[in-house]
């Protein structure tokens, strides 16, 4: 595997899933593949989860990894091709990446969408440029589209739980104090579907998300009518598509509690964290024994640790 960036970028996703629950039964039976070997980690914005679980699996194969914090401790890069260094930007992404990849055998990015303008975002150019310019293999730490590592987790997360071969899964938009990417439910999405399984997204109107991502899932604007019979409840708020990076106000009730969980198969419930607790979701609903959260952070490293070996694997 030279790149990690979609779903699209593996070939068979059920034999991946099976490989990275496998790695829990022994995390260091592989610790001499990464010996020698330096993974690179940038942030462009904050993270606990994958910044440490990804770490936390470079340690497993036995890597060494660097941590550069892009947003708060690197230079101000410059994403234009020709253009005249004159202003805010000190470097050019093309050498940053370059000597990057010089240093580090893998390397991961972190960088969030702007949510001002959707063109731009969804092109996905600082990845794509990363990719083109570092020239070693490259992994998804969160895009402005995609986070490929969670939903590889979360669908570890369901294969581990789930009781019947197509499970009902509903994604629920839920309330959020500000606007937040599109990232986890397009990934989650489009991973659920690859995966074969039974998706209902249900979300106020003018929240739908990019078809491209949600085409095979049924659409339900109501929420209650959807949580019917769902064995797994994932919870997730997002900006608008349509309105890019805006949010509409008002749909409180969209917090998903017990009452809510109560209209479902006992679903679990899972959120990718961090959560913004009794906005998102209620106490009760996270910390009841139907939740998921942890397991799903759980499966954070061995995502993490089945990308990363199939990548030292390659032998590139
Ligand atoms: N779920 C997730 O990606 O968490 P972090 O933003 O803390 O990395």
């Amino acid at each position: 595997m030279k790149q990690f960036t979609s779903v699209h970028d593996i070939q068979n996703v059920e034999a991946l899933i099976a490989d990275g629950i496998a790695l829990k039964n022994n995390p260091y039976q592989y610790k001499e593949l990464g010996a020698e070997k330096t993974l690179g980690l940038v942030f462009f914005n904050s993270s606990l989860r994958t910044r440490l679980s990804t770490q936390k699996a470079a340690h497993h194969l036995g890597m060494q990894v660097i941590v550069l914090n892009v947003g708060t401790d690197g230079w101000a890069l410059e994403l234009q091709d020709g253009a005249v260094m004159n202003g805010a930007s000190v470097e050019h992404i093309k050498d940053a990446a370059a000597v990057m990849g010089l240093y580090c055998d893998i390397i991961g990015v972190r960088n969030f969408p702007t949510l001002r303008d959707r063109d731009a975002d969804y092109a996905e150019d600082l990845q794509k440029q990363f990719i083109q310019h570092c020239k070693v293999p490259f992994v998804s730490l969160e895009s402005a589209t995609l986070h490929p590592l969670q939903s590889l987790a979360d669908m570890m997360t369901i294969a581990e739980n789930a009781t019947k071969k197509k499970p009902k899964i509903v994604l629920t938009w839920a309330p959020h104090v500000k606007p937040l990417p599109q990232a986890v439910p397009n990934s989650f999405a489009e991973w659920a579907l690859r995966c074969g399984h039974d998706l209902t997204i249900t979300h106020p109107g003018g929240y739908d998300l990019k078809e491209s991502f949600t085409k095979g899932a049924i659409i339900e604007h109501d929420q209650d009518k959807a949580l019917k019979n769902a064995d797994f409840v994932y919870v997730k708020n997002w900006s608008s598509y349509d309105d890019y990076g805006n949010t509409i106000g008002g749909h409180d009730d969209w917090m998903v509690n017990a009452e809510k969980m109560a209209l479902t198969n006992n679903a679990f419930a899972m959120h990718c964290l961090p959560v913004r607790r009794n906005v998102v979701m209620t106490d009760a609903v996270l910390d009841s024994n139907r939740s998921l959260v942890l397991a799903q952070a759980t499966n954070r490293v061995f995502a993490a640790q089945i990308v990363l070996q199939k990548m030292l694997e390659s032998n590139f």
